[in-house]
């Protein structure tokens, strides 16, 4: 793969690929504050719940390295107590990826565990701990690959929405993880991507980063999936997501929905792909997942002209949520989990 979708490097600067430009233009930018991880997420130069995650991770290396050079927070206590504050603001960028939370977390508990230590041991604790996050990201999503491709038959044409690839994540992709392994076992796949508006992450970032890989894909309206369905044109859909609850209520873009329920009417398998760092057992349902609801210029806009009337009233929510009863199976690196999601779920978890 030509490209990367973040890093640390040596001397501490998080680089990511600006999303927000793909594909017309590939450039990265460089990032040396927590404060500038925090309004890459915001602003989804970064974005997909795994990347979310582990660029939180670094933005807290960069935000506890801040703190060293603080007099005021030379010793356990009062480090501990403005390094959770750096947590908390990271933790306000988006609300929906539930793997924020998560890498928040993980980081958190090693700040506990490492009480006695100094501050400075502390800080480099946590840089080896984001370092880890960002491998294991890569290693799970080829786990999950290994797993997903065995539910993809050769010749098959495979839908997916949003971009759950390497862009989403450390590298490999969840969703195109999936795609990605089955192709390296020489199996033809090709893919149809639905554009996802508004943002676009279809058109611009699934396209674009399968066609960097060679692997074939055709762009479609949303709207479109459903004539494509009922032709016969869709073998099966995958799509990651953000959240899932512990009852297999799946969150993920806003039209994962509507392609789910499609599929269902259609006899199409919808498979999710998903780490297990995206379920928050803490939720019995998908009702009770925070909804992102972002800014209506994304809606009432499209790259920056104007497409509807000055003054309309839009909506922008960024996410929905897509009942159990519409996906076949949740694919994750411990394997492939089967409903009842409850059960599966928990066992999956060690319960
Ligand atoms: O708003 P985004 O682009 O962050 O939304 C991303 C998605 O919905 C992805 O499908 C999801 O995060 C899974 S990424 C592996």
């Amino acid at each position: 793969m030509a490209f990367f979708t973040l890093r640390l490097t040596e001397d501490d600067v998080v680089e990511m690929i600006d999303q927000r430009k793909l594909p017309l233009e590939i450039s990265y930018v460089k990032l040396k504050s927590y404060e500038d991880v925090y309004g890459a997420i915001k602003n989804m130069i970064v974005r997909g719940a795994p990347a979310i995650g582990v660029s939180a991770a670094f933005g807290l290396y960069l935000g506890g390295k801040s703190l060293l050079n603080s007099s005021e927070a030379k010793y356990y206590e009062a480090f501990k107590e403005k390094f959770f504050k750096i947590c908390d603001f990271m933790f306000s960028a988006r609300p929906t990826a539930v793997n924020l939370g998560w890498a928040i977390e993980r980081i958190k508990s090693l700040v506990i565990k490492d009480k006695g230590k100094t501050v400075t041991s502390i800080v480099q604790d946590i840089k080896t701990e984001s370092l880890k996050i960002y491998d294991e990201d890569i290693e799970i999503n080829k786990n999950m690959g290994h797993y997903g491709a065995e539910l993809l038959k050769d010749g098959y044409t495979v839908l997916t929405h949003c971009n759950a690839g390497a862009l989403a994540t450390a590298g490999y992709g969840t969703a195109l993880g999936v795609i990605r392994a089955a192709v390296e076992n020489n199996k033809r796949i090709s893919v149809i991507a639905g554009e996802t508006r508004p943002f676009l992450q279809g058109a611009r970032l699934t396209t674009w980063e399968l066609m960097e890989d060679g692997i074939p894909v055709t762009l479609i309206a949303d709207n479109s999936a459903g004539l494509l369905m009922r032709k016969g044109k869709i073998n099966t859909v995958i799509v990651g997501a953000d959240r899932i609850a512990s009852n297999g209520d799946v969150a993920n873009k806003i039209g994962t929905y509507q392609v789910a329920v499609l599929a269902h009417e259609n006899n199409i398998p919808f498979y999710v792909a998903a780490p297990l760092s995206t379920i928050d057992l803490k939720l019995e349902s998908g009702d009770e997942i925070p909804i992102e609801e972002r800014d209506i210029d994304e809606v009432v806009n499209v790259f920056g002209t104007r497409i509807a009337p000055n003054g309309v009233e839009a909506l922008n929510y960024a996410f929905d949520i897509t009942p159990n009863k519409y996906v076949k199976a949740i694919i994750t690196e411990k394997g492939v989990l089967y409903p009842p999601y409850k059960k599966s779920i928990a066992e999956a978890f060690g319960k």
